[in-house]
């Protein structure tokens, strides 16, 4: 049985850049990936829809309420059929639209419906481009998740050189082809992810835990899902909504936690533990709420079970253990011991306290491996971060397999 083709939604909007959007629907379709063109309005007055239909086979979308040919609603049925929205030329008012979540015409009603990924190919004139408010729109959807095939310095339609000029076709179509294959790269894997705090209860009313937000394991989820992992979830209290395609198990205690992992580690081809595991417990918690005078000067704690040092005890060969290190000092050293201890095959590291880390939106992290350099990425979104985190994680289960 062949596999099922890829589809891409090309979006087109009113930039002169629009003449290179033919180039890159051919460029999908050489590849194998069938394209469907949706069109702004704006952008069907520069250029006839007739010229993508004959292009790329199907029916250019432009409008959204056209007769529907079929009962379904067409941006939702195309957004659950796509592999990639990839807009090219996108405007500067496509650009504000998809950052604040205006959904007026097919294309934006379309990127707020769609979960798959979306690349963006800026084009306009460099003034706009440059603008705070466009960079900063831009920075958003960064840190939302899209991607984007920056613009060029060059020859621009108002007669200016700049930047602000739509990136080649044939690098759109190899930026897109690229995040295609990253769409399946876990496939037939099953990844296990931890993440949150876990709360250690003194009685109902009072326990013991850490500022953990567990952003950055619901992020590392999402990209687990978002490569066609099996994602199951384990997540301490947090605030978030489950990542869509992942399996949640919602935990509160550290012993929950372990049980749920256990549960689920024969699986697992992957295991990332960003949970902010509590490393102890009360030794006597209360079943109703006591008053304080009940409690002595000193409350007797135990240590909690290492789920992360567990696990590596029971590691098999094929299975990848990823630890994560936040630390305030000696960053590099803690986390290399820690790796070292738990068995890990690579710890994420970085900085707590003085407003990084917990509960931001932001981290810059140093990925290490028992053997070779640290590797550092500036300060990242949280969603940014998760990727860079499994192209290391896929490379390391590459090697795992020579
Ligand atoms: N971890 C775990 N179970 C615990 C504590 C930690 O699985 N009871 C995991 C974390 O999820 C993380 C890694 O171990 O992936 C390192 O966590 P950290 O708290 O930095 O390590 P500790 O060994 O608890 O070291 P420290 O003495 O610095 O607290």
């Amino acid at each position: 049985m062949t596999a099922p083709t890829k589809k891409v939604a090309l979006g087109v909007s009113s930039s002169i850049g629009i003449y290179k959007a033919c180039e890159i629907v051919r460029g999908f379709q050489k590849a194998g990936v069938a394209v469907q063109v949706v069109m702004t309005p704006n952008a069907a007055r520069l250029i006839s829809p007739l010229l993508f239909s004959s292009l790329a086979g199907t029916k250019t979308i432009v409008d959204t309420f056209e007769e529907p040919e079929e009962r379904s609603i067409k941006h939702i049925a195309l957004a659950k059929e796509i592999a990639l929205l990839c807009v090219a030329p996108a405007t500067a008012n496509v650009i504000g639209k998809f950052a604040t979540g205006v959904a007026d015409d097919f294309l934006s009603t379309l990127f707020l419906a769609a979960s798959a990924p979306v690349l963006i190919a800026p084009a306009m004139n460099e003034a706009m481009y440059l603008d705070p408010k466009t960079q900063a729109n831009m920075a958003r959807l960064r840190a939302l998740g899209a991607e984007f095939v920056e613009a060029e310095k060059g020859y621009l339609a108002c007669g200016d050189t700049g930047w602000g000029r739509l990136a080649e076709p044939e690098t759109v179509v190899k930026e897109g082809l690229r995040i295609l294959g990253r769409s399946a790269s876990l496939k037939g894997k099953t990844v296990l992810v931890t993440a949150g705090p876990t709360r250690e209860h003194l009685d109902p009313v009072r326990f013991l835990s850490n500022p953990s937000s567990g952003k950055m394991g619901y992020e590392l989820a999402r990209e687990a899902v978002a490569r066609g992992a099996t994602t199951i979830l384990v997540s301490g209290p947090t605030t978030l909504v489950p990542p869509c395609g992942a399996r949640t198990e919602m935990v509160v205690t550290a012993a929950e936690m372990e049980k749920a992992c256990l549960k689920a580690f024969p699986k697992a081809d992957v295991v990332v533990m960003a949970a902010a595991v509590s490393d102890f417990r009360f030794k006597d918690p209360k079943g109703r709420k006591a008053a304080k005078h009940a409690f002595g000067a000193a409350l007797p704690i135990e240590p909690t079970t290492d789920i992360l040092a567990l696990l590596g005890r029971k590691k098999k060969p094929g299975q990848l253990l990823v630890g994560f290190a936040a630390e305030t000092h000696d960053v590099v050293a803690h986390a290399r011991r820690k790796m070292a201890a738990k068995n890990a095959d690579l710890m994420v590291a970085n900085t707590v306290g003085g407003g990084r880390g917990f509960g931001t939106e932001t981290n810059a992290v140093r990925i290490l491996a028992p053997s070779g350099p640290v590797q550092e990425t500036g300060l990242l979104s949280k969603r940014e971060a998760s990727r860079v985190i499994f192209d290391r994680i896929e490379a390391q289960l590459e090697k795992k397999r020579r």
